[in-house]
């Protein structure tokens, strides 16, 4: 019976507040694998990426997963680059070796065209995730890390944020084309509120030859925006755009505020755009922010989305969004045929981040990472934790 150190969750107590210190959800056990089955792969996980699904499975936020998946304990941690250990006995089991180093693609269950339904250590059952010292995975979401990359480990660690944009823009580049197919995209912007998913994609944007600018929050983001040729909106100047219904039409003065706040963004979103408007509104924050990102769309818009960061429930006026010829778009992680195609255009054109080695948390810190991430204490879009020893 294998057997490994890890972060473990358990589910959370009827009643009881639910833990916002995120990482007191967490705590450090011995964790019983199991056997190793034949299309299983045992690993130790090298590098892993924070990202929000964590945040969302400590926060029990929409779900418990421990509850949803019907376990008493779950190790989460769905996203970053392993080593091969040993194999179980299928042929695609056997096509890796020991001491290959592998992506690990967070697919639970595929729909019949390969997109996720649902995902691996987080509301897929029986899954084991990267939150450990050693794991065993299904050899079928196991990608080879080009053996003679000119990049690190940490930058691969941070794939999944780069995969999941690859195809939200995708889609949604296809979707405004739908409409505008002869258009010159310098002539059009695309706009988004801040994250890594964002970010990756307005890279993608910038490439395609459309203007691009985004939000952030903080001084040090700014100067990265600008490095990355995007330009960088400070929403600090605006920070009563945030729609609060329970203030709404009760409190005169915040109503004032919201209404300024509002003028001020589309101020900007008129001045990036020559008044039109934005083309293609990069949007995984959701209901707070949903009026005034509706607000800065041009005709024939598009608003993408694969996140719901402050609020998952959505209201439109669908006569507007028709009148607009506004297309709303919303995708979910990738499609798993697609992940080599993705990882190789990483590859080959440099679209990966850098990341800060001094600032990647080791195995012990993982509970002080939950919560500053979840507090929004972070500089990077792309934080990294290290499990074991390269
Ligand atoms: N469905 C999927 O496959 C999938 C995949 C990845 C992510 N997602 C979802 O997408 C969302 C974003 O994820 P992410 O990884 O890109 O982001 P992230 O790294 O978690 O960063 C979120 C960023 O949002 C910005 N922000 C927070 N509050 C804001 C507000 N009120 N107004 C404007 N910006 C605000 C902050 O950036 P600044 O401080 O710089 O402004 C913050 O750093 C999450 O909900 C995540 O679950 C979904």
């Amino acid at each position: 019976m294998l057997k490994t150190d890890a972060w473990v969750l358990h589910p959370g107590q009827d009643g009881a507040a639910p833990a916002r210190t995120t990482g007191e959800a967490l705590s450090r056990e011995q964790f019983a694998l199991g056997e190793l089955g034949d299309n299983e792969v045992l690993v130790e996980p090298l590098y892993g990426s924070w990202e929000a699904n964590l945040d969302h499975a400590l926060s029990r936020s929409p779900i418990d997963v421990c509850r949803a998946r019907g376990e008493d304990a779950v190790i989460i941690g769905n996203l970053g680059v392993v080593r091969v250990l040993r194999t179980g006995s299928s042929p695609r089991a056997e096509s890796f070796q020991e001491g290959d180093i592998c992506l690990v693609m967070p697919f639970g269950k595929t729909d019949r065209h390969g997109y996720a339904e649902l995902v691996y250590a987080y509301d897929m059952p029986g899954t084991i995730g990267l939150l450990a010292k050693q794991t065993k995975l299904e050899a079928d979401i196991l990608l080879r890390v080009p053996p003679l990359t000119p990049y690190s480990l940490p930058q691969w660690a941070a794939y999944a944020r780069y995969f999941t944009a690859w195809d939200n823009w995708r889609t949604a580049l296809r979707c405004w084309q739908a409409q505008l197919p002869d258009e010159r995209p310098a002539d059009h912007l695309v706009f988004g509120w801040g994250g890594g998913v964002t970010f990756a994609e307005m890279l993608l944007a910038r490439r395609a030859g459309f203007r691009v600018a985004m939000t952030t929050s903080t001084d040090e983001r700014m100067d990265m925006l600008r490095r990355n040729g995007i330009t960088g909106v400070d929403r600090r100047l605006f920070p009563d755009l945030v729609h609060r219904p329970e203030l709404a039409g009760q409190d005169a003065e915040y109503d004032a505020r919201h209404r300024a706040a509002q003028k001020e963004f589309l101020r900007t979103i008129g001045e990036l755009s020559d008044g039109a408007g934005v083309a293609i509104f990069i949007d995984n924050m959701g209901a707070p922010l949903h009026r005034a990102t509706l607000k800065a769309l041009a005709r024939q818009g598009v608003l993408t989305t694969c996140g719901w960061k402050q609020g998952m429930s959505t209201t439109s006026l669908r006569a507007s969004e028709c009148i607009g010829r506004h297309l709303h778009v919303h995708t979910h992680v990738w499609r798993l045929q697609d992940s080599a195609t993705i990882r190789d255009h990483q590859e080959n054109t440099g679209w990966i981040p850098d990341i800060d080695e001094t600032k990647i948390y080791g195995f012990d810190d993982i509970p002080a990472l939950a919560e500053e991430y979840s507090i929004g204490k972070l500089d990077t879009y792309f934080p990294i934790f290290q499990v074991n020893p390269v």
